[in-house]
């Protein structure tokens, strides 16, 4: 079984970054500047827009936080965005989802401006990545294909079946795996909750990407010898023989899973370093193709 090591494959990316971004710096032009936005006091996107902060002044980026209250309007949020689109040194953009209930997601996520769209969630570039074209692409999605390339998995003509049909993750992968490319060529069955017979489907899945948010869902009886193994779940399980009082899983069952796959992301340290180092990568495009 060999292990894909998304910590290790997003630090090399990180190294390949600051080399670039050195190169800017030294040559006397500004850094290239990410700003994220979150609204509310979600545990989990506070320790994400941290992680992608601290990951941007790791490799000589520039990071602005805006932190808004809960009961921000979606009026108000609109305004922000439309003052950083307007800003010209800021390259890229990003709003932490989800947002509190009365924000209406998509109106956001249609005013970033498409050139600073970091996350790739701006329909304009969902359109150009369905059609194949140059575009900044999801981050997670982007992340896992990244990982499939550099780990040289063969993709073409297999089978691949991924569970969920997210916009952040299910859908855009779906495509990027069906797209021809390398990694890609794929022959991709994407599953949802109103999917039958999942059992059968799991079982001719010769790579399978599971982003359907349930621990451990995957067990060792669902999937087929030597499948590749693709796990974007991420949950905190209660364990008292932790320091911290819990441990973190993925949406499969990683000891008993890891035994018959050929080749398997881990939780934590699989996909989950690998959506910001998109991320960082979409944000020096940007910063490119504006300069
Ligand atoms: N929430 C969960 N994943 C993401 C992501 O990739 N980007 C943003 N903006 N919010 C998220």
């Amino acid at each position: 079984m060999k292990l894909i090591d998304g910590k290790k494959t997003a630090e090399d990316i990180r190294n390949e970054l600051v080399i670039e971004i050195a190169a800017i710096i030294d040559s006397e032009k500004r850094a290239p500047h990410l700003a994220a936005i979150i609204v509310g006091e979600d545990p989990a996107s506070q320790t994400y827009v941290k992680a992608k902060e601290k990951a941007c002044l790791s490799i000589g980026m520039t990071s602005s936080v805006y932190k808004l209250p809960e009961k921000t309007s979606e009026l108000e949020l609109l305004k922000l965005i439309n003052f950083i689109n307007k800003d010209i040194d800021v390259d890229g953009v990003i709003v932490q989802l989800p947002l509190p209930k009365h924000i209406n997601e998509q109106n956001i996520i249609d005013s970033i401006l498409p050139s600073k769209d970091v996350d790739g969630f701006h329909p304009l570039n969902i359109g150009k990545m369905v059609l194949g074209l140059e575009t900044m692409k999801p981050a997670t999605p982007n992340g896992i294909m990244e990982l499939l390339k550099r780990y040289k998995i063969e993709t073409e003509g297999k089978n691949c079946v991924v569970l969920g049909r997210s916009n952040i993750v299910g859908t855009p992968i779906s495509i990027l795996m069906s797209r021809k490319s390398k990694p890609g060529n794929a022959t991709v069955t994407l599953c949802h909750s109103k999917s039958k017979n999942i059992e059968n489907i799991l079982k001719e899945a010769d790579i399978l990407i599971v982003a359907i948010g349930k621990p451990e869902y995957i067990t060792a009886s669902m999937v087929k010898k030597s499948c590749v193994i693709i796990d974007v779940g991420i949950h905190r399980l209660p364990d008292s023989s932790k320091v911290s009082g819990y441990r973190l899983v993925g949406d499969v069952k990683f000891d008993e899973v890891s035994e018959i796959a050929s080749a398997i992301t881990p939780v934590p340290g699989g996909v989950g370093p690998m959506t910001i180092a998109s991320l960082l990568q979409n944000t020096l495009k940007a910063y490119k193709l504006k300069n």
